[in-house]
């Protein structure tokens, strides 16, 4: 078995589902392991555009087995509707998903919303779907699996069970409304229905396929994990490297190439600290040619400079063995460019990531200067052929930095949405 995974090192958006298509096209497997449909990825093949929030980006491809892991969140009716949208483009999914992942559930959803007006001004600005308060369910062991949501019986049983309880939680937050125990029971148990043959042991079938290349697929970004990223202001899963282990069932010491995703410059969606970030015409410039609107909730991103204390701590946890550079192109036409290598808290110079939000509050980026540059397609196709070393200075410098800081080898840069706008290194 030879497996490969791709993961988020900044606050997600990175560009990691042109990566992981990239990827895919030499994997036999590609599997999702962590978060739901509060990911979003866009893939361009050809004139064709697919944007998924649950399926692995490796679904379109032919031929390729596409595993949701049990460490994924899934809202059936988001499922059911991506894959109806692959078979009217005439994509057949071949899907596997494992009877361990958990159900978002209509109350998950209702919840989400009554938490975030509970937070009032702090609050997460989650995408809304019901993720956290899942997570929540499946940690305190009140979840329903997708193996109970194809067993008509076990459904009904754990539906007696939860939403009583959950009613009472509706009470205490102030919340008029009511589910109907036999219409959530006969909405879910038909989603069961369409999603029955699907449903599997992934973990087996994963470990039966040693001769196979598989592909390991995050969601979101490093700095959006929850016991790693800017708590409480992340999501509710592990998007570090390890969320893979426990999200597949596949041994860390399976995965032999573990790829960060980078973005050149840095986005957030949401509430919460972002050191880097440029509320400017910088901010702008990087928005604009970005395209930072997000796939999910079409909010506009934060932008900033990109922040190599972030990236060093995500690459660090998670054990990267190469980067995948994104997006290289949106630093084209600026005068100059920089990049964040510590931080000044209090006084103090640092280069780790603090774990209190009143430090983060603190930190001052400390900043190396690169001046700019701009590359014609022609300049690319050369890159394309000869490697880094026909880049201009400028931008070959900024990688250089960006290698020697983390310590880490660049094993592909992309500069453009197309799959053909990508170099590997
Ligand atoms: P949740 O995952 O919906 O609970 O949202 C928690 C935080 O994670 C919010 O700040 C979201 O904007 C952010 N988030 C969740 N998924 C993504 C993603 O795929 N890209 C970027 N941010 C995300």
């Amino acid at each position: 078995m030879s497996v490969k995974l791709v993961f988020g090192t900044q606050w997600g958006d990175e560009g990691k589902g042109k990566v992981v298509d990239y990827y895919a096209e030499k994997a036999d497997i590609v599997v999702r392991y962590q978060g739901g449909n509060n990911a979003g990825h866009t893939i361009k093949i050809g004139d064709e555009v697919f944007k998924f929030h649950l399926l692995p980006s490796g679904a379109v491809r032919k031929g390729k087995t596409a595993v949701v892991g049990n460490g994924v969140v899934i809202d059936p009716e988001v499922l059911i509707s991506e894959i109806e949208e692959l078979r009217k483009r005439g994509v057949e999914p071949n899907l596997l998903i494992s009877d361990r992942a958990h159900v978002i559930m209509p109350y998950h959803r209702m919840l989400d919303g009554a938490e975030e007006r509970f937070r009032g001004n702090k609050k997460v600005g989650t995408t809304g779907r019901g993720i956290g308060p899942c997570y929540s369910d499946k940690i305190a062991r009140l979840g329903i699996r997708m193996g109970d949501l194809i067993d008509e019986d076990a459904l009904k049983e754990r539906l007696e069970f939860i939403i009583p309880l959950k009613h009472r939680i509706f009470e205490a937050y102030g919340m008029k409304e009511r589910l109907d125990i036999d219409e959530v029971f006969k909405e879910y148990s038909e989603y069961g229905r369409y999603l029955k043959d699907m449903v599997t042991d992934t973990l087996e079938f994963l470990q039966s396929s040693t001769d196979r290349e598989i592909l390991l697929e995050g969601a979101q970004g490093a700095m959006l994990d929850v016991d790693f990223g800017t708590y409480p202001y992340t999501t509710s899963s592990h998007t570090i490297g390890g969320g893979a282990s426990t999200g597949s069932g596949i041994p860390p010491n399976r995965i032999e190439e573990i790829i960060g995703v980078v973005k050149a410059y840095t986005t957030r969606v949401g509430m919460g600290p972002f050191p880097t970030e440029q509320n400017n015409e910088i901010g702008e410039h990087l928005g604009e040619r970005g395209h930072e609107f997000g796939t999910t909730t079409g909010r506009a991103r934060r932008c900033g400079w990109l922040d190599l204390v972030v990236v060093k701590h995500a690459l660090r946890i998670s054990g990267a063995t190469g980067i995948a550079i994104t997006k290289i192109d949106v630093l084209e036409g600026l005068e100059t460019v920089k990049a964040a290598y510590a931080y000044d808290i209090d006084g103090k110079k640092k280069d780790s990531f603090p774990a209190s939000l009143k430090d983060i509050d603190n930190i001052k980026p400390i900043y190396r200067e690169f001046q700019g540059w701009s590359m014609t397609e022609g300049e690319w196709e050369k890159v394309k052929e000869e490697g880094i070393e026909a880049l201009p200075e400028n931008a070959k410098r900024y990688l250089d930095f960006i290698e020697k800081e983390t310590g880490v080898k660049i094993k592909m840069l992309s500069y453009g949405p197309a799959r053909e706008e990508t170099v590997e290194l």
